[in-house]
């Protein structure tokens, strides 16, 4: 399975945060904020990860991840010169994607909750069609929405509704085979003029292939569009390290415990930023893991 991150968009609802960067490089408490899309892919055992944005950020999200070599992954990037809509990703990403399956995620999305490692697995395992996250929000009319069944079945999706007839929220983590890069062709644009993500779902849904996993109360899902969002997802972030002393997306230590890299390439990425604390604690996971 291949991944994509979709880093671009107009930023315009963060100006003027985001005049002279990328949204997906602002910080989120510690880090920068498409660290966190790129620790799911990692977590559900992807390693070739295409990190589509726009013209301008490119050179920076290259700057900060490079070829990915050392987290044991494989990074490239394609532009998305407008924000032309969601599934426009898989038309940008047809040859990363080659003839298997593939996982996106959103630059702006933040997932945490214990067991996700083995439910994205689970899922990757189980993929017949397009597997979809969903997750309860009190604000179902901000994002598509799926209804499910008194059997847990996927029976409706709704981009941005009105009257939401529920309150699963549609993340923007999405898992499909190979038939999302036909589909996502042969789209019609929406009324705003954008390739919608919903659309290619609702061709799934049709067919009867596609599946939502419904991510529990115990589980945490955030987007960081709007500085709200971002502030939220921040002090989320900050709560978190700082009570229980652990990290949320280090990406070196999740390619660690993962095998991407091995111990000593761990400590030398922590030695190379150790005047932070992100630098120390990569040391000091590579010393308690060797
Ligand atoms: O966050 C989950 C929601 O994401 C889903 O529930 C919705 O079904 C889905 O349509 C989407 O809704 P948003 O209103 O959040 O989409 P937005 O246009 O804000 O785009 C989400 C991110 O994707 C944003 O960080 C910018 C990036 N993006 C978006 C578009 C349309 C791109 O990189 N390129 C694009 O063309």
């Amino acid at each position: 399975m291949k991944g994509i991150v979709l880093a671009g968009g107009s930023g315009t609802r963060m100006y003027p945060l985001t005049l002279a960067t990328s949204k997906q490089l602002l910080a989120i408490y510690n880090k920068p904020m498409v660290y966190y899309p790129l620790s799911v892919l990692m977590l559900a055992g992807i390693r070739e990860i295409l990190i589509i944005s726009t013209p301008p950020s490119i050179p920076a999200l290259r700057a900060l991840l490079g070829d990915g070599s050392q987290l044991g992954l494989e990074l490239s990037y394609a532009e998305q010169d407008e924000p032309r809509g969601i599934a426009e990703a898989f038309i940008i990403g047809a040859g990363h994607i080659g003839d298997g399956d593939s996982a996106l995620i959103l630059g702006d999305n933040l997932f945490h909750g214990s067991g996700f490692p083995d439910l994205l697995r689970t899922s990757r395992q189980r993929l017949d069609g397009c597997t979809l996250f969903g997750h309860p929000v009190s604000d179902p009319e901000r994002y598509g929405i799926g209804e499910v069944d008194a059997a847990g079945a996927l029976v409706s999706i709704e981009e941005k509704p009105l009257r939401p007839r529920s309150n699963n929220a549609i993340t923007g983590l999405y898992f499909y085979d190979n038939e999302v890069v036909e589909i996502s062709r042969s789209l019609a644009p929406s009324a705003r003029g954008e390739l919608e993500i919903t659309d290619v779902n609702l061709v799934y849904l049709k067919q009867g292939r596609a599946r939502l996993e419904r991510l529990g109360r115990g589980f945490t899902w955030l987007d960081a569009g709007t500085h709200d969002s971002l502030l939220a997802a921040s002090q989320y972030v900050q709560v978190i390290e700082k009570r229980q002393g652990v990290r949320v997306a280090c990406l070196e230590e999740i390619a660690l415990r993962m095998g991407y890299i091995d111990v000593d390439s761990c400590y030398r990425r922590g030695s190379d930023m150790r005047n932070s604390e992100y630098g120390r604690y990569l040391m000091e996971i590579a010393e308690t893991v060797a």
